[in-house]
This record gives C-alpha cells, structure tokens and sequence, in this order.
C-alpha cells in the first residue's frame, strides 16, 4: 500500500493577539512556530499498519488487507471534508477502537486512517491538498472546541503569521522573526467550556464586555501595524509598544474570565526580569508567550527560562513564523528529529 517512507511534519502555532474576541467577530493574529509534530510513515513487511503516537501514548495495528479492501470505495464518496456517517461508520469498524475510548484517541486514530489511506501517498502537495488538509483539520478542532473560529488549523497548515477575520485568512505583509517563549503551565484547561464561559460573561454583562472585545480587536490591528513597519532592524520603541499591548491584552483577558493563578505567576515571573507575558490560546492554564527583546543576553533568557521551570512549568525558547505542513526527505531532517523518531 505505501511503498516508501513518508515524513510530514507542521508547525505548532501560538495566538498573538484576539483569542476568544476571534470567536466574536474580532480580528486575530496568530503565527507558527518553529516547534514541529512530526509523522512518519514506512512500509513494514509483516502485513500490519502500526501507529505510535509516543506523546500520548497510544500504539494501534491494522491488517493492510484490510485498508486495502477499503480505500479505493471509501475515498471517492462525496464530499471528501464532510465524510457521510456511513463513512465515518465504516472508519470506526476499521479502527476498532473500544467503547470507553477518549475523544482525543479516537480523533487521532480516525484522522490518521484517513491520512493513511488518502494523502499519504502524495508527494507533494497542490493548493487543493492544503486546502483539503485545513479542512480536516478543522473538523478536528469542532470536536475538541465545539465553535472554533478555524484560526488555529489555518495557521498549522499554511505556517507564517496570519490575521484572520470572520472567516478570512490573510497573511501579514511583512512580519520579524521574533524570539519568544513559550511557556506551558501544565494547567489543564478545557478550550470548550471556557469559549462557553466568555460568551455567558458577554450575554451577561453586555455593556462591559462588548468593549473590551473591541478593545482587544484595535491591540490586535495595532500589532499588525507595528510588525508591519518593523524592518530588517526593529527599533527598541516598536519593541516598547509590542510589549504595551501584550500587557494591556493580558489584562482584558482576565477581565474576560480566562485567566488562571499559573498565568498571573508566569507574567510576574517574566515581569520581574523586565519581560512581558500573556496567556495565548484559550488560557484557563495551558500556555503564555513572553516576549524576547533583541539585545537580551542568552545568560539572562537562561536564566528566565529557568525560574519558570522552578515553578513546574516547561519553557522553551523558540522563534515565530516557520512553514506549514510539509513533507520532508529523511535526509533533510534535523539530527535530532531524526535520532527521536529512530527511538520509536
Ligand atoms: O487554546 P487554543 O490554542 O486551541 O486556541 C483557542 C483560541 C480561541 O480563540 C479561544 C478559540 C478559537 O477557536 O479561536
């Protein structure tokens, strides 16, 4: 069924500006990062499809004869984004998943049969692929946020830094390659009750919470403005207002109910050395971005990084704006990588 090793990897991605006020019709600005998730798929000789997914610790097998005696039926029906339940049905048979299987388990298995049987045999893909997968992906994002604005699956599949607005995709003019952090509180949270969460705070109290959405949807078109004019060498002021908004966002966000404990520690953490953080993404604990000024001296990111690994968080440094979903030759992949997916 395959007859080579496949690598396809894509970028993860944080949210600069207009989490939750995306979801309300307001301007976002997310970019991808250079942190990636990497697949790779290779033939085996014992008739089986295995799949690992190390980091949440799942390992499945399928027989090929069996895929095989499905896909070529299977993927010519309809509408290959919105699969019929008769298709979902007979995905699930394949997959064999119990009963009590998790949300995120099934999700990962079902999507990534389809991958396996579909797209994995490309080599190299069309605008209409990328399309294809960015559609995927986001009916992957409906089950786990229930209305999820599509920011997120966009900036995964075409990388660099995107706004987004009601709908529309387009990518920033021109944006630095700024260093940040990215610092995850380990705070599990639940993207779906806290979207629920700022909508009630909106019904409830309409008067005070419209502007602040607003508010947060000018931060957003601000940024866009500042990054847009930042050259080759951005000014120390430009920096100054990144950091004046990253601030003024944080707070709106508390004041929108998705803040958490771990977050407020995280930006005094970061404050005390003269950085600036917020929460990205839904919060409610997940992760923060800090800003890295150009000019900070590396014993000094260490040191950051550092102090927030003593609170029990994980920090890793890292840059913004990487490709999107990509596939790669094995000999083309970072060391690293490479000796990491040699463990499986
Ligand atoms: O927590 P994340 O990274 O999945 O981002 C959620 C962003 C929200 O604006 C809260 C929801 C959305 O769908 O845009």
């Amino acid at each position: 069924m395959l007859s080579e090793v496949l690598l396809v990897s894509a970028p993860g991605k944080v949210i600069l500006h207009g989490e939750h006020a995306v979801v309300h019709g307001k301007v976002a600005l997310a970019v991808s990062l250079n942190l990636r998730t990497f697949l790779r798929l290779q033939p085996h000789s014992n008739g089986k499809v295995d799949l690992s997914l190390p980091n949440i610790g799942i390992k499945r097998a399928w027989d090929v004869a069996r895929l095989q005696s499905l896909d070529a039926s299977f993927l010519e029906q309809g509408d290959v984004t919105t699969p019929t339940s008769e298709q979902v049905e007979k995905l699930k048979e394949v997959a064999g998943l119990p009963d009590d299987c998790a949300v995120t388990e099934r999700l990962a298995v079902l999507a990534f049969l389809y991958l396996y049987l579909s797209i994995c045999r490309k080599q190299r893909w069309t605008k209409e692929d990328l399309e294809l997968i960015n559609k995927w992906a986001f009916q992957g994002e409906r089950m786990i946020h229930g209305n999820p604005s599509g920011v997120d699956n966009a900036v995964s599949t075409w990388g660099g830094a995107l706004r987004y607005h009601q709908g529309k995709i387009s990518s920033l003019k021109r944006s630095p390659a700024l260093q940040i952090l990215l610092t995850n509180t380990k705070v599990p949270r639940n993207t779906r009750a806290l979207v629920a969460g700022v909508r009630n705070r909106l019904l409830k109290f309409p008067e005070i919470v419209a502007p602040l959405l607003t508010s947060i949807d000018a931060i957003s078109l601000e940024c866009e403005r500042v990054l847009g004019e930042m050259g080759e060498a951005p000014a120390p002021e430009q920096y100054v207002v990144l950091e004046e908004l990253i601030d003024m966002n944080q707070h709106h966000l508390n004041a929108l109910g998705v803040g958490h404990a771990s977050l407020d520690q995280l930006c005094q953490v970061t404050r005390a050395r003269g950085l600036h953080s917020k929460l990205t993404g839904a919060g409610g604990g997940g992760c923060g971005i800090t800003l890295l000024k150009p000019g900070l001296e590396q014993p000094e990111v260490e040191a950051t990084k550092q102090a927030l690994t003593s609170c029990g968080f994980d920090c890793l440094e890292t840059s913004i704006g990487a490709p999107g979903v990509s596939i790669h030759s094995a000999t083309s992949l970072d060391s690293r990588v490479q000796q990491a997916l040699d463990g499986l």
